[in-house]
Parts: C-alpha cells; structure tokens; sequence
C-alpha cells in the first residue's frame, strides 16, 4: 500500500514535469526563469498541444455583462481608438461592426474553474506575482493596438490565429488623445503566427501588437510588477495606520522674531529630528506585503453561503474536502497566513496541523481531513461564512 502511494506520488510528479517542459517547450522552469524570465520573449510552439480554449465568445461576452467582471471593449473607427468600459448591456454586441473591434474581460479565473486550473499550471512563478487571467475576443483585424505592458506575460492562443508582432524599441511616444496607450511610432522586430495552444511569453516593457486573423480568442495569463513608486506609497499608507512617535514640538527657548511669517531653522530641524524615529522592521515589510498583494480588487465580491453553525460546519469538515473560492487571493510568510487581505497568525494553531494551513494557500485546496486544533476549525468556519473558502465538489 505505501509503496504503491510512493509510486503514485512519482508518477504524478513527472507527469508534472512533463507537462511544464511542453508548456515551455522543452526547457525546464529552471531554464525558463534563469534564462527569460524578465529578461527575454520566448515563443512556445503547442505549449499546450489540445488547447483550444475555455469558453466560446458568446460565454466572455456574457460575463462582460456582469457587474462584478472588469470588461472593456477597444474599437478602431475611421482612424481613431475608442475605448468602452463595461459591465455591458447585451445589445451592445449586437451592435457591433464586422471588425477592427477586440472584447477584453480580466480576472476570468474568478467565474471559471477551468480558468483556475490553467492558471496553476504557472505554480512555478509565486501567487504573489500572479495578477490575473484576462480573455479577449477579437474578429478579423481587431486588437488593442501596438503598446507596453508593466507585466510580464504568456499570451496563449485560444480560438483561431493571432499575429503577434514584437519590438524591443526604446521610442515609446504614444498616440496623443487615444483613451488608450497605443504606440505611436511601432516598427516590427520581430512576428509569429499563432495558432491554439501556442505561446508568446512576453517580459514587461516588450512593445507587442496582437491582429487577429479571423475569429480569435486569446489568454493573457499576467504577472504583476509593481512599480517602486507604487509599493511605497501603499507601504506609507500601511505604516500611517500601525505608528506611534512619542512627544510633542517644544520651543521653550524661543526667541521673539522680526518675521513671524518665517519658518525658523530650529522649527525644521527639530522637526527632521523627529521624522527620523520613523522606523520599520523587515516583519512589517513582510506583513504589509501579504496584505497588499491578497487584497482582493475593489470590484470583487465574494458569494456567502447560507450561514451553518460551528457544529453543523465542523461536522461537513469531517466528510469533505475544502478548496478556497475562485476568488481568494491566500498567500503566505513565516508564521503569517494572509487571506483576502487579513492576516492570520499561523503560530496560534497546534504545531502538528499548521502545515494544513500552508498546504490550503500552496495548493488552493485539501482533501477530507481530521482537524483536531479547535482553533483551526473556527478560524475555517469564520472563513467559509465570508465567502473565502467552499466544501470541494
Ligand atoms: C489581447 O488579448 O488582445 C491583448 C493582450 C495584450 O496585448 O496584452
Ligand atoms: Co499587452
């Protein structure tokens, strides 16, 4: 029996690896990452040999009409870019044109399951770096036009041919009065057929220009690479809320002036001297990450079940498997597990079942299990009230 558990667990591994080298087109993930990752476009042929998509135009444009899906719809019209955002109402596709239009719904891993497990088979890039799957639908000739990205990228083709055209050009001036950041000034490098199931890996700031070829679906699995600017100001906000500088401005010295107007020197110096107590340690750093990074996007909203009690849930717990919901962003540091942007001291659960924990983050999911830590159970229940995690089907 154990043997037999030994041998599964291998075989499952290598069917694993087997899989991600296709996914890559035969380099390890190793290779991959020492060698493009944020360093250099690398074209898959057949990354994913039978893909041929996972849900048709009519699905995207059905969650392009729900309030809680990011849709935008970018048409080119006698020379100049529109842009439109949704939700959207279902005679708006009605009324389309025949081209040159492109349907582009993000975080499709929210609603599809499908969408969820395409997306783990990038598990070898951290959660924390995961931004979302977007889908788009183009006819003949649409697209977004030429631009930049900030993320890095696998564009995996779905539906249909894409023609991706790519440009490692330092001239990044963009199209004045477009309500979109289109190149002005785009000239091809290089360009590539795509056909489903193949794969463009994009690192960020790679100028990329996507035309469909007839009908043409495309999946933008993409990782965020937030901005200095943009971590330290949200890391400014978080330390606003957590900091405490004792005492007050004093100047019982003070000397009468011929300027009240004036600021003094002393004033700014005692003040500096002041603002240099502001300090942090790596774990607020490390805290201040889980929370931001598994902050759920304002638009999310999370399904609550019909409430159950703590005795009706821990009895389902003995039976079945749980798996986080498709919107849950869990990630983890050290002792501190942070779920949909609240953190969890992983120290207060029993030794013996916090790797449960890590496991539930790490996998999204885990199979029927005997909890014993008490703690651990209510922590879960107050969970599965808020929507965050589900009973696995
Ligand atoms: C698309 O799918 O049309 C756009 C993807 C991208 O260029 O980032
Ligand atoms: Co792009």
């Amino acid at each position: 029996m154990r043997y037999d558990g030994i041998m599964k667990k291998i075989r499952n591994k290598i069917e694993q690896k087997t899989r991600q080298q296709s996914l890559l087109g035969g380099i390890s993930t190793r290779e991959f990452l020492e060698q493009y990752w944020q360093k250099k476009p690398l074209l898959i042929r057949g990354a994913m040999p039978d893909f041929k998509g996972l849900l048709s135009a009519e699905e995207l444009a059905g969650l392009a009409c729900e309030e809680d899906a990011q849709s935008r719809l970018v048409s080119y019209v006698r020379g100049k870019w529109q842009l439109e955002q949704g939700p959207f109402d279902e005679a708006r596709f009605h009324a389309l044109p025949k081209k040159s239009w492109s349907l582009l719904v993000q975080g499709v891993s929210h609603h599809l399951p499908e969408a969820a497990a395409l997306l783990q088979q990038f598990d070898f890039i951290p959660h924390a770096r995961l931004d979302d799957l977007m889908v788009s639908y183009a006819p003949d000739g649409g697209g977004v036009g030429p631009h930049v990205d900030s993320y890095d990228v696998f564009l995996l083709q779905g539906l249909g041919k894409r023609l991706w055209r790519i440009s490692g050009q330092k001239d990044l001036t963009l199209v004045e009065d477009a309500p979109l950041r289109i190149l002005k000034n785009f000239e091809t490098e290089q360009e590539w057929l795509l056909q489903p199931g193949d794969m463009l890996y994009l690192p960020p700031q790679i100028a990329h220009w996507g035309i469909a070829v007839g009908d043409c679906m495309t999946y933008s699995i993409g990782f965020r690479a937030p901005s200095a600017q943009e971590l330290t100001s949200q890391f400014m906000d978080y330390l606003q809320e957590r900091i405490n500088i004792e005492g007050m401005y004093a100047d019982p010295g003070l000397k009468s002036t011929h300027h009240p107007a004036e600021i003094s020197r002393p004033m700014v110096s005692q003040v500096s001297k002041m603002l240099s107590r502001i300090k942090w340690r790596r774990e607020d750093v490390a805290r201040f990450l889980g929370s931001y990074l598994s902050e759920p996007k304002p638009h999310v909203i999370f399904e609550k079940p019909n409430a159950i009690s703590l005795t009706a849930f821990r009895a389902r717990l003995a039976k079945r498997g749980i798996s986080l919901s498709l919107k849950s962003l869990t990630l983890f540091h050290g002792d501190q597990i942070f779920m949909n942007g609240e953190c969890l001291e992983v120290s207060d659960i029993k030794p013996a079942e916090r790797h449960l924990l890590l496991q539930l983050a790490d996998q999204r999911g885990l199979p029927v299990t005997s909890f014993k830590d008490e703690q651990l159970v209510e922590q879960l229940h107050q969970w599965y009230l808020a929507g965050y995690i589900e009973f696995s089907h």
